[in-house]
């Protein structure tokens, strides 16, 4: 890998990765970032595996053809579908979120009992299992309630994140890992931490929310340094990009409200 100068891309199926990218901006302030919301085709979540993996390439073929060093994979439904084939086919690193969530919820759980709230796919895909049985080889056990949530991502996506009906669509799906007991609670879909305020609500003030976005960052800066290719100008803000095969003054909109005025231009990108 080399070029310091080349910027990280980061793909969602729509506005959700905003939330990882805004811990991206946050940690590492001088990098360029490229950012892709498949909002036209969004969700992911209930779509076939081969479908999300092969939307998954077509994304990353996009970024690397816009020169980017590190992709960030800033979707789990995407991320437990595709993280190991977009491994196996790009000589980049490729980060996902599902292990750097984990993690997290493993330095914050005290009762070892965490809940996991992600898509249908995510869930469905067994990659949280996954990423606790490689933790319990370091020694750290947790035992896992998982639930999917269908219908949040569509209402982030529609600008909904506090209304009634979003509460009681909560109600009923946060039902399971609310009686399992859990002290930590995983947001395994990256629009979710956009309805934390909602989720939290209801789960109570015992427990803790735990998004993959800040660790996500960490592991991508420790990638960085490890390849020696860390953006280090001094004086100079990384520049941000956006892309959307959605409606671009929507995609503007709301991702100014949710990231912040970073989200100026977007780009409209079109599937042919
Ligand atoms: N942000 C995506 C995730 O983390 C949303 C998936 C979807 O489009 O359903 O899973």
């Amino acid at each position: 890998m080399s070029g310091l100068d080349r910027p990280i891309g980061v793909f969602d199926s729509g506005l959700g990765g905003l939330t990882v990218l805004r811990a991206l901006i946050d940690l590492l302030p001088d990098e360029d970032l490229v950012y892709f919301g498949d909002t036209g085709r969004f969700p992911y979540g209930p779509k076939p595996r081969d479908e999300v993996v092969k939307y998954a390439i077509e994304i990353t073929d996009l970024l690397v053809d816009r020169g980017v060093k590190l992709i960030v994979v800033a979707c789990n439904s995407a991320a437990s579908a595709a993280l190991e084939v977009l491994r196996d086919r790009y000589d980049i690193p490729v980060v996902g979120v599902v292990e750097p969530g984990l993690r997290a919820a493993a330095s914050v759980t005290t009762t070892g009992r965490v809940g996991v709230i992600g898509t249908v796919g995510t869930v469905a895909s067994g990659a949280y299992q996954l990423a606790a049985e490689h933790l319990s080889r370091t020694g750290r056990r947790i035992q896992l309630t998982c639930a999917a949530c269908p219908g949040f991502v569509e209402f982030v996506e529609a600008g909904d994140i506090d209304s009634d009906q979003v509460h009681v669509l909560a109600e009923r799906l946060l039902a399971p890992v609310k009686q399992a007991g859990v002290d930590t609670l995983v947001l395994g879909c990256t629009h979710y931490p956009l309805l934390a305020r909602t989720i939290a609500d209801v789960m109570g003030r015992d427990v803790v929310l735990v998004s993959s976005a800040d660790e996500t960052a960490f592991e991508v800066r420790a990638l960085l340094e490890a390849h020696g290719v860390q953006e280090s100008r001094s004086g100079r803000k990384g520049v941000h990009r956006f892309l959307t095969s959605g409606d671009a003054g929507t995609f503007a909109r709301l991702g100014a409200r949710f990231l912040g005025p970073e989200v100026c231009d977007v780009e409209s990108w079109q599937w042919t």
